[in-house]
């Protein structure tokens, strides 16, 4: 076989067999196929696209391209969440141990990575004591005893994403619906998911920036799920502002905390259980959507799922007493008041501008070598919908020994007014 008859066959827009689709990821993994040739190719699908039968080769070809975690000794439904990406989104912490305290085993193995504010492990590292390095032995016999357990991703997973993805991204090919749904759940798959929940963010601050465009990526990585043999369901959730109040890391751990006591934001806890219910259902812990909404519900006020944060921190050696006192993680020195300069109803908080915002203020790392400022971040008081008159205070910056004035610009830029009240839709498709 050779490259550059695939690379042609691709762009006449013919469709790649099983053979030819392995023979190019190989081969870029242990690089016998060059970055030009590859990028040729992507240039290719970018155009030409590819088949559902291909999208399904391709996404098990990179699954299969390094490790793949094993969690055949977890007993259960192992059903993993994805969100395509969202500022201030607390909702793996909530959803964790919610669906857990209905018996889904969540087994959930998490990158540090680069953005906003941490990933979920950072976050969970606010809490004195937790331990997200454990072995894998542990974390297996953790999430079955207990349905719950986080820790830091270790092994080399889907080492032909990595390579591709940065490939992509300095050829113009990043923006292409297979290899995007290809990227994300061959990333799901290695990680040892038998089912999967997907949240397709749409709005000015996500990766989607039209529902059109979500529902395409969300209706193409379901279809790849069910024909890998990975039951898949999805939910399009808006990011015209973020998710909650809380964008940081200490800040996001307090916000899922209030949530699991049933007091938390109401935008995040109607996420939680739109996504927790597909997550049971597709976990097989209920029989409909409706009724594993219900059952999640009565988890949140009755204190249950709370009790099952409460465990599941301690059995990675964190201090569960942070349920009640907040003052137990990081706390920033310095504070500053964001003031409205004008008035009116807030119309749209820009998402991407406040993930800035809070990485400015040392939330989020921009290099792999970044510290993060775990008690650093931002809390909106103001959202969508909500009536502002001039002086009231729209968000609240947390750091420490940092110069405000860049987060305190990019939250003016990011808050649009208007003369109507508007309320976005938080869940705008469900796809099952
Ligand atoms: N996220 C991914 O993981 N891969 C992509 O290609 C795009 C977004
Ligand atoms: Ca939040």
């Amino acid at each position: 076989m050779r490259m550059v008859d695939l690379i042609v066959k691709k762009q006449e827009g013919k469709e790649l067999s099983r053979e030819e689709i392995r023979f190019l990821i190989e081969g870029y993994t242990n690089d016998t196929i060059p970055d030009y040739q590859m990028s040729a190719f992507a240039m290719a699908v970018y155009f030409q696209d590819m088949t559902d039968q291909e999208r399904v080769e391709f996404t098990m070809a990179i699954a299969e391209s390094g490790d793949q975690i094993d969690l055949s000794e977890i007993e259960g439904i192992k059903v993993d969440k994805h969100s395509t990406g969202g500022v201030g989104d607390t909702t793996t912490l909530v959803l964790a141990p919610l669906v857990a305290s209905i018996g889904v085993p969540v087994a959930k193995m998490s990158g540090r990575g680069l953005g906003h504010t941490g990933g979920t492990i950072d976050k969970l590292e606010s809490i004195p004591g937790f331990r997200v390095e454990i072995a894998e032995q542990t974390f297996i016999d953790l999430v079955n005893k207990n349905k719950v357990a986080v820790v830091g991703q270790s092994g080399d997973l889907c080492p032909a994403d990595k390579k591709l993805y940065a490939l992509r991204d300095v050829t113009g090919t990043v923006n292409s619906l297979p290899l995007i749904a290809g990227s994300i759940m061959s990333k799901k798959i290695a990680a040892g998911a038998d089912a999967i929940v997907l949240d397709v963010k749409v709005g000015a601050g996500a990766f989607m920036k039209s529902i059109e465009d979500a529902e395409e990526l969300a209706h193409a990585m379901v279809a790849i799920g069910n024909l890998a043999g990975r039951n898949t369901m999805a939910i399009i959730s808006d990011m015209s502002q973020p998710l909650g109040f809380a964008v940081g890391n200490a800040l996001e751990i307090e916000e899922a905390i209030e949530t699991l006591k049933g007091k938390g934001p109401a935008d995040l806890e109607e996420l939680c259980l739109e996504l927790g219910a597909q997550m049971v259902y597709l976990g097989e812990r209920a029989t409909s959507l409706s009724e594993a909404k219900e059952l999640l519900k009565v988890k949140l006020h009755n204190g249950e799922a709370l009790e099952k944060f409460k465990e599941f921190i301690a059995a990675q050696d964190g201090n569960p007493e942070v349920v009640n006192d907040y003052s137990l993680m990081p706390q920033a020195k310095d504070k500053k008041e964001v003031l409205a300069e004008e008035e009116g109803y807030v119309a749209e908080i820009n998402a991407d501008s406040i993930g800035v915002a809070a990485m400015s203020l040392g939330a989020g790392r921009a290099t792999k070598e970044s510290e993060i400022d775990l008690a650093a971040g931002l809390i909106l008081h103001k959202k969508v919908g909500d009536t502002v008159k001039k002086g009231d205070i729209l968000v609240t910056l947390f750091a420490n020994d940092k110069d405000f004035s860049e987060a305190e610009a990019l939250v003016h830029a990011s808050y649009q007014f208007r003369k109507q009240k508007n309320k976005p839709t938080l869940i705008h498709e469900v796809i099952t």
